[in-house]
């Protein structure tokens, strides 16, 4: 008898818990993790990445801060290929496919 008392207690118990789950929508964005992510880090760490003086202003981990900041970034980046890559991926964010 005590133990369906204490079953029924721990159940009332456990049912009067909430858990208040904060759902939190992610973007993922494969194409700027692979393709444009990279291009930054290879070029501009320390300063535009976590612990980077930068980092705070202008965080290159954030695919808007490159889409806002295109001339002063193409300006510092130096080759061809991964200018043409930052640009298709600036010119897809503004334009995105249906
Ligand atoms: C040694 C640290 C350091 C590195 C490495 C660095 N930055 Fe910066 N960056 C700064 C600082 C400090 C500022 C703010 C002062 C200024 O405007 O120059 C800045 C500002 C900027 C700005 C905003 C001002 C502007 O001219 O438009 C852009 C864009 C920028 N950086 C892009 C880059 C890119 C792209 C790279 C890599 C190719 C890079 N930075 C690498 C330190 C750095």
């Amino acid at each position: 008898m005590i133990a369906i008392f204490l079953a029924f207690y721990l159940y009332q118990k456990e049912s009067g818990i909430r858990l208040a789950v904060a759902s939190k929508s992610f973007q993922v964005d494969s194409n700027f993790k692979i393709e444009i992510q990279p291009i930054f880090k290879k070029h501009c760490t320390p300063c535009h990445f976590q612990g980077g003086r930068m980092y705070e202003r202008l965080p290159f981990d954030v695919g808007q801060t490159i889409i806002n900041n295109e001339a002063g970034i193409l300006r510092r980046i130096k080759d061809e290929n991964e200018k043409m890559l930052i640009r298709k991926y600036i010119a897809e964010s503004k334009h995105p496919k249906q």
